[in-house]
């Protein structure tokens, strides 16, 4: 990058079109992106702000197998459904693309002949997981097993999500097929390699050049370090999928170009999509392949490799042969994870909350101000909605909303709404006015290093000390006693609110759009950038609008009925209190159980019951009749054919009228939720359990 730059390319991660985005998403990567970008325009730098959904990838298969329908009525459904998400959320993406549009195919696709005919990826025969059972290689989460590195037992085909490492499938300790259960075979077959273990000097020393450059986050150098000291390795940029862009090479048309690798590609096709749009066909070259561009990525921690290591790799390659380089990311300030209510969220578990579901109950601006003081920059951090309620009232409320309000209002009563007239400055004045001067260099200072809390933190310091100012100046009282004294108080403090006006614009929009309002002054004219926030542009005179309150705070019984909102759709199931736990037994009280695995042969409703089902089941070769109490969890037609375990040698009972010889295991929780055990792969019937 040529220094000073000239813009500024803003990326924030494609979400997977297959689910809701939750509050998670939006502290890893997407707000602090908006903040960058809000902050940018405010300095008057030419900006472009570019986002879409990742379509691609066995992320959106399995979700549309578990639905029983095709890829695309899963992307159909998410991706407007986030698009939208994003505006309620005042994301200010320039475009939102989506990468199954011909226009990111295309593009992927002259990346990869390009790689292809210039013989940079290489065709290789490797060994592969296959499933026997579902015909089909294992690609990515296709298959689950043990972290050979941190031995969790949650690993996919292509990295452990809890230890970051980028896995190949064979490396996998103990590999299980996702949709079945089975344990895979190995296969050969041929894909198509990246030579990424040939860019690591380069790509280290890039690492290093944009670190002292622009002071890259430990967090993302370690993960980086502990890649390179690993030695990076060959890796397949091809799958044998059929969802996905198709591998543009004669023979190979029946493989799709690996997600990761067409995904990164998506900014640089949002960015072709919005120049089109814009009637700028060519606009997107300014950004992307002038060297005095300056390119940020912002991501969550899960994607550091491909936007440190992966993505560059392949732009260099592309560089390496043409005179229009691309730029590489100048920074890739990635956050850590957040947690909801002392919990990781999980879609699998139904744990957290979406952002559409939250904005039902809270304005955008609350939610962004309350991620905004915790984002999880250094470490993961917490989000509970009790803090939550707590820092929208003792801050966004108490401190920016009552002197906003108190201003305004003391205005309205004694000067008709009219700004007074600036006298003489008192030492209080200058030194509130020197605090003023300071804030938006402090906080421009840490933004510029993707530092935001810290640089909220200024800006709530600065409506501190204005309150304090007001409550100092006691302009109550020299309203009577020092007119001239009263009248300068108040013109300082309608200054200051401009000046949070501006300020708090990269954080609170719709509130900084508010104060505008009231101040009765066209949204930010082209003078109020950031550079201007302490400037007296308020004149005397200049008539305010009718006060109105600024925020309002939360009150106890609104976090009331979020929470029941979430206990209702089982999203704070997880934090169920357990039952309590049993007397301790003996080995020999337990050993006197038989337990067998057995199948459900037949299963139909106990006639005048509405929670017991009659089940036949096969233990060996003997059948039995087994009354269960699941009628309210399973259909009699999903439960045949199911392995279960059932309890062999209890003592037969009636149940309305019913024989049961046996009783089947299930798991239930302090919500009521009940799921059978079953047993993970096929093992022969009447095998006992202990
Ligand atoms: N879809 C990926 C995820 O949600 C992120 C992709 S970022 C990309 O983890 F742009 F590189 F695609
Ligand atoms: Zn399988």
């Amino acid at each position: 990058m040529k220094q000073p730059f000239e813009r500024i390319l803003i990326t924030a991660a494609l979400p997977y079109a297959n689910g809701y985005l939750h509050l998670g998403h939006l502290a890893g990567a997407y707000l602090p992106a908006d903040i960058y970008a809000r902050y940018q325009r405010l300095k008057k730098r030419n900006v472009l702000f570019i986002c879409g959904s990742d379509e691609h990838g066995v992320a959106i298969t399995v979700s549309a197998e578990k639905e029983k329908t095709i890829p695309k009525t899963i992307i159909d459904r998410y991706h407007p459904a986030n698009k939208s998400v994003f505006e309620m959320f005042e994301m200010s993406f320039d475009n939102y693309s989506r990468t199954s549009l011909p226009l990111h195919h295309e593009t992927t696709k002259e990346f990869f002949r390009e790689f292809h005919s210039r013989d940079i990826v290489i065709a290789k025969k490797e060994l592969q997981l296959y499933c026997d059972k579902d015909k089909m290689f294992l690609a990515d989460r296709y298959v689950e097993g043990t972290c050979p590195k941190c031995k969790s037992t949650q690993a996919r085909g292509d990295q452990c999500e809890n230890c970051g490492t980028w896995l190949s499938q064979t490396e996998l300790i103990d590999p299980k097929c996702k949709i079945c259960g089975t344990t895979p075979v190995v296969r050969e077959t041929t894909h198509w390699y990246f030579p990424l273990g040939k860019y690591q000097q380069r790509l280290v020393a890039y690492i290093d050049e944009r670190n002292k450059r622009d002071g890259w986050k430990d967090n993302v150098l370690r993960y980086c370090d502990s890649w390179f000291k690993d030695g990076l390795q060959d890796r397949a940029v091809t799958r044998d999928l059929n969802w996905g862009v198709q591998v543009p090479v004669a023979g190979y048309e029946d493989k799709v170009i690996y997600v990761w690798f067409d995904a990164v590609l998506g900014y640089i096709s949002s960015a072709k999509e919005w120049a089109a749009v814009n009637n700028k066909p060519d606009a997107w070259k300014e950004f992307w392949q002038k060297e005095d561009t300056k390119y940020v990525a912002f991501i969550g921690k899960d994607n550091v490799v491909f936007h440190c290591i992966v993505f560059p790799a392949m732009l260099m390659a592309w560089n390496d042969a043409h005179t229009d380089h691309y730029v590489l990311p100048e920074n890739v300030p990635a956050n850590e994870f957040l947690n909801f209510e002392g919990q990781k969220f999980s879609k699998s578990r139904g744990w957290g909350i979406d952002v559409q579901d939250f904005l039902k109950f809270f304005p955008a601006d609350m939610l962004r101000y309350a991620l905004a003081v915790n984002l999880p920059e250094t470490r993961d951090s917490d989000f509970y909605l009790k803090d939550f309620q707590a820092r929208i009232n003792n801050e966004l409320a108490d401190i920016v909303g009552n002197f906003v309000n108190r201003t305004l209002a003391f205005t309205d009563k004694n000067y008709g709404g009219i700004v007074p007239q600036l006298g003489k400055l008192s030492a209080l004045d200058e030194e509130m006015i020197n605090t003023l001067k300071q804030t938006p260099i402090k906080t421009g200072e840490l933004f510029e290093h993707y530092r935001f809390r810290e640089g909220l933190m200024e800006v709530m310091n600065l409506a501190r000390a204005a309150n304090k100012y007001f409550n100092d100046n006691e302009p109550w009282k020299t309203f009577k006693s020092n007119p001239e004294r009263c009248a300068t108080t108040l013109h300082i403090s309608i200054q200051l609110v401009r000046s949070l006006a501006i300020l708090l614009e990269p954080v609170t929009p719709a509130t900084s759009a508010k104060i505008w309002k009231l101040l009765n002054l066209n949204t930010p004219s082209k003078e109020d950038g950031w550079d201007s926030v302490s400037n007296f542009t308020m004149n005397d005179g200049h008539q305010l609008n009718k006060p109105e309150i600024l925020i309002n705070k939360i009150e106890d019984k609104q976090i009331d009925e979020i929470t029941k909102f979430l206990e209702g759709s089982d999203k704070l199931q997880a934090s169920l209190p357990i039952a309590p736990l049993k007397p301790t037994i003996t080995i020999d009280d337990f050993k006197k159980i038989d337990l067998r695995v057995a199948r459900v042969i037949e299963a139909v409703k106990v006639p005048k019951s509405d929670k017991l089902l009659k089940l036949q089941v096969e233990i060996g070769n003997e059948r039995r009749q087994v009354i269960a109490g699941i009628a309210k969890h399973y259909k009699p037609e999903d439960l045949i054919g199911k392995l279960i375990v059932v309890v062999a040698n209890l003592q037969p009972a009636k149940l309305m009228g019913q024989e049961s010889q046996g009783m089947i295991l299930a798991a239930s929780d302090e919500s009521g939720s009940l799921t059978l055990i079953g047993v993970q792969s096929e093992i022969s019937l009447g095998a006992t359990v202990k």
